[in-house]
């Protein structure tokens, strides 16, 4: 019986460590939440004028963020990075489409924050894309 309960503990604790890391248990951000900076957004902005703005003006993607309002933000980057611009996909680095993206979210007058919006370590899966709040 000992053994019982204590195997159902371990297991417990393991099923809560697994879930803890998938980020279940984390605290679901979004763009709302101050996820890039101001200064991020400058640097998009430049790199965006020179590889994005020939065929998407500015309106283009407030309808486009709209569209992708309830998943992860990171989905959006996969896409765009893969794809875009569309004469040369995938020509950028990660850091530089990141920038773009917070240039974006600039756009549509999502806040800016105190940290940036980083691609690396999965955290642009844990961001959802969701209406601007007021
Ligand atoms: C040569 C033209 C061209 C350039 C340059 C270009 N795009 Fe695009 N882009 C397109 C076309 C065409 C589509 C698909 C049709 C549409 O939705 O307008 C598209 C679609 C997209 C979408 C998908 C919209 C959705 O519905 O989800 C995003 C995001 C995007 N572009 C971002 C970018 C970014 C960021 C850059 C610069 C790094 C860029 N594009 C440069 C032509 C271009």
């Amino acid at each position: 019986m000992e053994q019982r309960m204590k195997s159902f503990f371990s297991n417990a604790f393991a099923i809560a460590v697994l879930l803890c890391s998938a980020g279940l248990l984390a605290d679901p951000r979004s763009v709302n939440d101050g996820v890039y900076t101001k200064e991020q957004a400058k640097i998009g902005e430049a790199l965006y004028t020179q590889h994005c703005l020939l065929c998407h003006d500015k309106k283009y993607f407030r309808p486009v963020l709209e569209r992708w309002q309830g998943q992860p933000i990171g989905v959006m980057f996969t896409v765009m990075s893969a794809s875009m611009p569309e004469s040369n996909p995938g020509f950028l680095s990660e850091k530089e489409y990141a920038d773009i993206l917070a240039y974006i979210l600039s756009l549509s007058r999502y806040a800016a924050g105190d940290s940036e919006l980083d691609y690396r370590d999965g955290v642009l899966d844990e961001i959802m894309v969701e209406a601007r709040k007021k």
